[in-house]
């Protein structure tokens, strides 16, 4: 999902087009464009990719446009196709907008826009929110950078938008909540962006937006920002960029990897916008409310899924035996297709994929479909094999990944599959009152402690700096963070390639202890609730056989801080929703020894981000 906007005396397209280039790391599904040349408006968009919209829109190439604004869709509501593509333009055909985010209360607006005459040919919330603003501005006989204003104060979401209207064309309106927007400032021009690369060969001078500000860029004006909610001014701060357009894309961040391990906390508040209502002891997912019979007379949920997600699935093993005493298999996918399963008729399967086009879960779907059964998949990518394959299904909102070793896919998969849970417990009464409200409201507070354990960046640099020449490791963790400790050995393997391995703490004297020697590092996971002394105990086998401890330990610990070579100290949360928390300085700690052995962290050597093939 990228914005690009352009309004100076250049023509437009060229800029628009190549800036859209420079936002294709962000991942998308769809592009279009629009120009304006003083008469007409020029849009053309498309399903694909930015090439395909050059093609398509070979005829605006020569326009002298000097105004125009491109996007670049990931898609939330609505499949990627050209017509959920943006801008999406008004009823009237004066205003045009691009839009990053999502708007949670569209259906409401909508039904209400319809009720007063306006009609839609998209399934986008985007749609919406463009003639909500016509609404307002014609009701009112306002400006559009005040309809904008209106507007956007009766919605509930996350935005970054620009709105274009035909009666001002000098000007562009832009805001932001919760999506990015950087303004760049040149002479007698202004470039709008979802960041500064598509215009950083022209200025270095930007404007970041902050929530809740909008701006209207306009020709031989001073650029105005505001506050949405009350109007005041701010004062912009022009910031000299340093950085080369590498780093830009990368937020800044050294690998992709590591921005997406520190988008966490913003990414689980996605998926959780609008389905988890805390306050009101409400979770509610439009795909699992359609089907909930299905879920309930569930005998059995089995879930199937390869890699990173295949750890969500036993996260979620754990999570479902428990609330909702529905037992649970997880299956690796290509084990899964290749047995002759017994599927029951009354089972639910639950398919776990971040890209949504794996081979073997793709196969493994169609199985269990040609056997009967209700198949309900959890996916990123919107629109992508596995979202259409399965019968219905609920997306993680993490937005694209781009390190081949996933992370915030999967804790925003523990996320959806803790929600489903919830309201199944809900439903069938398998927690009690005060637990579904305790673990509500506990969820809702997750982000601010996942940001929380990101500030355990530094020690795990620290560790990584002690261990990087390590040739072997164990990570240990009971319970809840069993799958938590093969998802660290994971991540270590995939980025660093030293050998790791991830065990139950208690089996490891049925095997892996033999290896231990001074030599061998050994993570255990070890959080406050949970088995706690049953850890402690195999912390001390570990101890008396002279290996290195690594432990991720609640704030405050003492006891295994005696006992450990390091610990890492992670907030405190109740036992079910902690892998979301201990996962994090395990992330940290193999990107770190990653970087240290100089490893390509984003491409590692003969992994691929998404495995088509079996
Ligand atoms: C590849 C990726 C992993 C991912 C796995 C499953 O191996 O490198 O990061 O966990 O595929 O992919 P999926 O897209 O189905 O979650």
């Amino acid at each position: 999902c990228g914005i690009v906007g352009y309004i100076g005396y250049r023509e437009a397209y060229p800029i628009v087009i190549k800036g859209l280039k420079r936002l294709e790391y962000r991942g998308y599904d769809s592009a279009g464009i629009m120009l304006f040349d003083g008469k007409e408006l020029g849009i053309s968009k498309t399903k694909g990719k930015v090439s395909d919209l050059e093609e398509k829109s070979k005829a605006l190439a020569s326009s002298k446009a000097t105004i125009g604004m491109g996007h670049t869709r990931w898609a939330t509501h609505g499949v990627p196709n050209d017509i959920n593509s943006h801008p999406h333009v008004s009823n009237s055909g004066n205003l045009v907008i691009i839009h990053n985010g999502i708007i949670e209360n569209y259906e409401p607006l909508k039904k209400e826009l319809i009720k007063r005459g306006y009609t839609f040919t998209s399934d986008t919330d985007t749609e919406v929110l463009v003639n909500l603003i016509e609404d307002v501005k014609k009701k009112d006989n306002l400006k559009i950078g005040k309809a904008v204003q209106i507007a956007l104060n009766q919605v509930v979401g996350a935005y970054a938008i620009c709105v274009f209207d035909k009666e001002k064309p000098d000007e562009i309106v832009v805001a932001r909540l919760g999506s990015p927007l950087a303004i760049g400032v040149g002479k007698d021009e202004f470039f709008v962006a979802s960041d500064a690369s598509p215009f950083i060969e022209y200025t270095s001078n930007a404007i970041y937006l902050e929530d809740e500000e909008m701006a209207i860029v306009r020709l031989n004006k001073p650029l105005k920002i505001r506050k949405i909610k009350d109007d005041s001014l701010v004062d912009p701060y022009v910031q000299e960029l340093q950085m080369n357009l590498e780093q830009i894309e990368k937020g800044g961040y050294d690998h992709f990897m590591l921005k997406e391990i520190y988008e966490q906390p913003n990414v689980i508040k996605d998926t959780y916008r609008g389905r988890l209502l805390a306050n009101e002891g409400i979770i509610k997912m439009a795909g699992v409310e359609d089907n909930i019979e299905k879920f309930l007379h569930a005998q059995r949920i089995l879930i199937i899924a390869c890699g990173t997600s295949w750890h969500a699935g036993l996260v979620a093993e754990y999570i479902f035996e428990e609330f909702t005493r529905i037992p649970v298999e997880v299956e690796y996918a290509s084990e899964f297709r290749y047995r002759n399963p017994i599927i029951h008729q009354d089972d639910v399967v639950i398919a776990i994929s971040q890209s949504g086009e794996t081979a073997d879960t793709l196969a493994a779907i169609k199985l269990a479909k040609e056997k009967g059964a209700f198949v309900f998949g959890v996916c990123n990518v919107v629109g992508s094999s596995i979202s259409r394959e399965t019968n219905a299904g609920a997306y993680t909102h993490a937005g694209p990944e781009i390190g081949v070793a996933s992370t915030k896919a999967f804790t925003t998969q523990i996320t959806v599959l803790t929600m489903i849970a919830l309201r199944l417990a809900k439903a069938k009464g398998t927690l009690s009152n005060s637990d579904f409200h305790r673990y509500l409201q506990e969820l809702e507070v997750i982000p601010e402690k996942v940001q929380e354990a990101l500030e355990t960046n530094d020690k795990a640099k620290e560790i990584a700096e002690k261990f990087k020449d390590a040739s072997n490791c164990l990570y240990l963790g009971r319970g809840y963070n069993f799958p938590v400790a093969l998802e660290g050995a994971l991540k270590l393997k995939e980025i660093s390639y030293i050998h790791a391995e991830g065990y139950p703490a208690a089996e490891m004297k049925h095997g892996p202890i033999a290896l231990i020697d001074e030599q061998m590092p050994v993570v255990v996971i070890a959080p406050k609730q949970g088995h706690y002394d049953k850890v402690v105990s195999n912390i001390q086998e570990i101890k008396s056989r002279s290996g290195k401890i690594i432990a991720v330990v609640t704030k405050g610990d003492i006891q295994v801080k005696d006992l450990a070579d390091h610990i890492i100290e992670i907030p405190e949360t109740s036992d079910a929703l902690s892998p979301l928390i201990t996962t994090i300085p395990l992330q940290l700690l193999s990107y770190h020894i990653a970087v240290m052995r100089g490893c390509n962290v984003d491409q590692p050597r003969n992994l691929a981000k998404s495995v088509t093939v079996e």
